[in-house]
């Protein structure tokens, strides 16, 4: 299989360990070992005596009942953890989809969730996001428009890389009823989900449907990309074994110490994305403030959970070229449209981080300085 070069790694790779102003960011804050013992009130011992063999292939049941433990209808069965949401992702789709089968994909959105069903040949079509005043909505009559008699697979992002868009309730469950009654999976790509800025608390799409697959994993909500434990989750079991059995050539099986620790982290999930939430909320008071000033420039998409929003640059400039310049004269990080295969001169912003307020004063002394603010 070929695959595209993933833009956003590509672009990531280049200045994400060097520019100083990471202002794009979509996992929130992270921490050290120390600190998430410390949080969870653990001794160093429970890490220390970390048996370091392989572990079971689905991941260790511990893990797993504490990820059950977020879903109402999901049992530690029902769960498949896997290194990082990436793998699953690229699992998924290579088990559940063959050449010709026709895949829906809530647009834009997180590249691997349609390049690997492109790569393995099937037909792709964009269920898009629509831009409505200072916010993003979705139109679900275009949906069932784009639904054939091929249609195998819905693949939704909620909340949505990059828009913050975060389905209701109400329309997952009209989602799902969709699907049951046209006999199509879905694949509910649900990592930002636990930061929900309305105070609402959605469902995952694996309660609701029973080929529906939830996406889970801890490094965005929960800010620890570096465990790289993430899961599926779905009351389908012949997905269960056919996903163990793909994973035997991929990863085989996590590493213990970060089974271990986002075991200890899910046990104290609350209090992080406590954490987490009001320092988004901090960040977009301050985010508010900002583009009210500068409302004549930007188009300012709030967005309704988790930590990253898409804005659109109100000018003839071209976005490429100005994230370009800012991020190699600057060091100021944003991610334009065009990693998204997106037109028009939108960018990404990220709020999950506690330098958010200083990186956005030098975004806009950038602004200034160029005289474009
Ligand atoms: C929507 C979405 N899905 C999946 C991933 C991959 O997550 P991970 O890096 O934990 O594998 C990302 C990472 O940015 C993402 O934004």
């Amino acid at each position: 299989m070929k695959m595209n070069d993933f833009k956003l790694e590509v672009y990531f790779g280049k200045h994400e360990f060097s520019a100083p102003y990471l202002l794009t960011q979509s996992d929130c804050q992270s921490m050290s070992v120390k600190e998430l013992l410390k949080l969870a009130g653990e001794s160093e011992e429970g890490l220390l005596d970390n048996w370091l063999g392989y572990t079971e292939v689905p991941g260790g049941i511990e893990l797993r009942q504490e990820i059950a433990g977020l879903y109402d209808s999901i049992g530690p069965d029902a769960i498949l953890a896997h290194s990082g949401a990436q793998e699953a992702i690229f699992n998924f789709m290579n088990v559940m989809l063959d050449r010709g089968d026709h895949v829906i994909t809530m647009f834009p959105t997180y590249q691997s969730l349609f390049e690997v069903a492109d790569a393995i040949g099937c037909e792709v079509d964009r269920w898009h996001l629509i831009q409505a005043e200072n916010q993003w909505t979705i139109d679900i009559d275009h949906l069932k428009k784009l639904i054939k008699p091929n249609t195998r697979l819905i693949c939704i992002n909620t909340p949505n890389n990059p828009t913050g868009y975060t389905l209701t309730n109400e329309q997952m469950n009209e989602i799902a009823e969709l699907a049951d009654r046209e006999g199509i999976y879905i694949f509910s790509d649900e990592v930002y989900k636990g930061i929900e800025l309305d105070g609402i608390e959605r469902k995952w799409f694996a309660d609701l449907y029973d080929k529906a697959v939830s996406l889970g994993v801890m490094s965005k909500a929960y800010g620890l990309a570096g465990l790289r434990i993430g899961w599926i989750a779905t009351k389908d079991k012949s997905i269960i074994e056919k996903m163990t059995k793909f994973k035997h050539y991929t990863t085989i099986c996590n590493s213990s110490t970060s089974e271990y620790l986002a075991t200890v982290a899910l046990k104290n999930g609350k209090k992080i994305l406590d954490r987490n939430l009001s320092m988004i909320e901090k960040n977009l008071e301050i985010s508010d403030l900002f583009f009210e000033k500068y409302r004549n420039l930007f188009q300012y998409n709030r967005p309704m959970c988790g930590p990253i929003a898409f804005h659109r640059l109100k000018s003839d400039i071209s976005i490429n070229e100005f994230c370009n310049q800012m991020v190699e004269e600057r060091g100021i990080l944003l991610l334009p449209a065009e990693i998204y295969s997106y037109e028009g001169n939108y960018f990404r912003m990220g709020y999950g981080r506690l330098d958010f307020e200083n990186s956005l004063e030098r975004f806009e002394e950038y602004l200034i300085s160029k005289k474009i603010a």
